[in-house]
């Protein structure tokens, strides 16, 4: 049978983190939206302050990275949280995403017990299926400058198999397909909350090591993707200090792709 899991923004609240616990009333449950990420973007153009964070049922209109959908049911974790630039050092911004990854994937240890692996850029596998997918996205303010990141972030918490649209159903996982972890979406939603707002931002160098040490594909052979060109195969050699994918050619030429340019598979 499956266990109690209501999302809902008290049970979110009554598990943050001391240090985070300035962003409580700052936390929003909806039953439906459109997409958290959308609605987060006008709010954030609107002066939202930063620890901001809409949280979902379910979305209709789920957007993914390369202007892909999001398949976005009911019983799964949808969330975007509010980061303004004010609150970040400059040196910050560019490693947003591989810190997003690295949260998600600790607060899940944290809470199912499970390790997953991190498929560049920053998608979240666990046994080689997808369970979670980010997408950061910039916010400008009146004048053209970068004012707030907004970091949506979907999990696959309860989805079962047989849910899954017929195209992700070989790729897509989830955490808690039989509904066995009580409260799974608020205790992983307070975990995700209380680090990205009540932890200091931790040094590049210690960061990357642990990325890489996530890094399902480092040594590996994928397929490059690039955006307009045609797919190549390669080996994943390494990821740079920025999070850049560094490839090798059969050739032995090495190239750096950054994420906005190319898709992957394994
Ligand atoms: C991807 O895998 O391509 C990124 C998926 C990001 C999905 C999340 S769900 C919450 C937030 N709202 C959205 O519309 N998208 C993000």
């Amino acid at each position: 049978m499956s266990t109690e899991d209501r999302l809902n923004a008290e049970g979110i609240r009554g598990r943050l983190r001391e240090e985070a616990r300035f962003c409580a009333e700052r936390i929003r449950a909806y039953d439906c939206l459109a997409s958290t990420n959308r609605t987060l973007r006008e709010m954030a153009r609107n002066g939202a302050e930063h620890g901001t964070t809409l949280l979902a049922d379910r979305q209709s209109r789920g957007r993914g990275r390369l202007d892909h959908s999001f398949f976005s049911p009911a019983g799964g974790l949808y969330m975007s949280l509010l980061l303004r630039t004010d609150a970040l050092r400059g040196e910050e911004l560019p490693l947003i995403t591989i810190r997003s990854a690295l949260i998600v994937c600790d607060a899940v240890e944290e809470v199912t017990g499970k390790k997953p692996e991190i498929k560049w850029v920053n998608d979240l596998l666990l046994g080689g299926k997808k369970i979670c997918g980010i997408l950061a996205e910039g916010v400008t303010g009146m004048e053209g400058h970068l004012s707030a990141v907004v970091v949506g972030i979907g999990v696959n918490a309860r989805t079962r198999q047989e849910e899954f649209p017929e195209e992700i159903r070989e790729t897509a996982g989830s955490l808690d397909p039989e509904g066995e972890i009580p409260e799974i979406r608020n205790r992983l939603a307070a975990g995700i909350i209380s680090r990205f707002f009540g932890e200091p931002f931790p040094e590049r160098a210690e960061m990357m090591e642990q990325y890489r040490e996530r890094l399902c594909m480092l040594g590996r052979e994928i397929e490059v993707l690039p955006s307009g060109r045609k797919g190549y195969r390669a080996k994943a050699a390494d990821v740079d200090e920025n999070g850049n994918l560094i490839v090798e050619k059969k050739d032995g030429r090495r190239e750096c792709m950054s994420s906005g340019e190319i898709h992957i598979r394994l």
